[in-house]
């Protein structure tokens, strides 16, 4: 029997993070933050003075990426060639660098069987742009979960704050659009829904609300 896969697709902001961890620790299953390895990836390409648009250097970087997910006390950590950088990799800017990576091809090729390499039993909730319609396409149940653009950047407003950081709401706004455009409309895996993705609009429900959702889902395929 194959190993089960819940891919959870969606723009920035949209809570896949939270709520994909938070599956995955109720489910007892793996998880993979596939937007992590890109942000990671830019910030290699950033320290190594490699140019984001050479896409064959960069493309060798993602490639042979020197990266750790310890848990450490209960808390997740990520480590770049041996470097703290769980705080580094999710500002703002990381994001964007990340995006501009993001669309070459040659890198989205390079992160492929890194990516596929967490389907491991009991199973996998695979979190990012692309789970669904190219890195696993056989997965069982498929999520596209979205939020209005203003829903997303309030709550990646709270998110910084809490996080200690700050951030204009309108910048964000701005921000997050500009993401979403150049997240969909690239020609590689740009963002969409896979065919038999399931759409969960969150703009309204409250986190508890769509992880319960996500287990009803999961328990009716069996
Ligand atoms: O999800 P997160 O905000 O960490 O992703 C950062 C960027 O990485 C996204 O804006 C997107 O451009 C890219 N990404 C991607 N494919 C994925 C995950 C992330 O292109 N599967």
């Amino acid at each position: 029997k194959p190993i089960p896969v819940l891919t959870i697709d969606g723009p920035g902001g949209a809570g896949k993070g939270t709520i994909s961890s938070l599956v995955a620790e109720r489910l007892g299953w793996h998880l993979l933050d596939s937007g992590a390895l890109y942000r990671l990836t830019a910030t290699a390409a950033v320290k190594h003075g490699i140019a984001l648009d050479d896409e064959a250097a960069v493309a060798a970087l993602a490639e042979s990426l020197d990266v750790a997910f310890p848990i450490e006390n209960g808390k997740p950590r990520t480590l770049l060639e041996g470097d703290e950088v769980s705080q580094a990799i999710r500002t703002e800017q990381t994001g964007e660098l990340a995006s501009q990576v993001a669309a070459l091809p040659a890198v989205r090729a390079a992160l492929l069987q890194r990516q596929r390499d967490f389907q491991k039993a009991p199973g996998l909730v695979a979190d990012g742009r692309d789970m669904g319609t190219v890195v696993f396409v056989d997965a069982p149940l498929k999520i596209f979960l979205t939020a209005s653009a203003e829903e997303r950047a309030r709550r990646r407003h709270l998110q910084l704050q809490e996080a200690g950081m700050n951030a204009s709401l309108s910048s964000l706004l701005k921000e997050i659009q500009a993401r979403d455009a150049r997240d969909t409309q690239r020609s590689v895996a740009p963002l969409k829904p896979a065919d038999d993705a399931i759409t969960l609009d969150t703009t309204r429900l409250s986190i508890p609300e769509v992880v319960e959702r996500l287990a009803e889902l999961l328990a009716q395929k069996g």
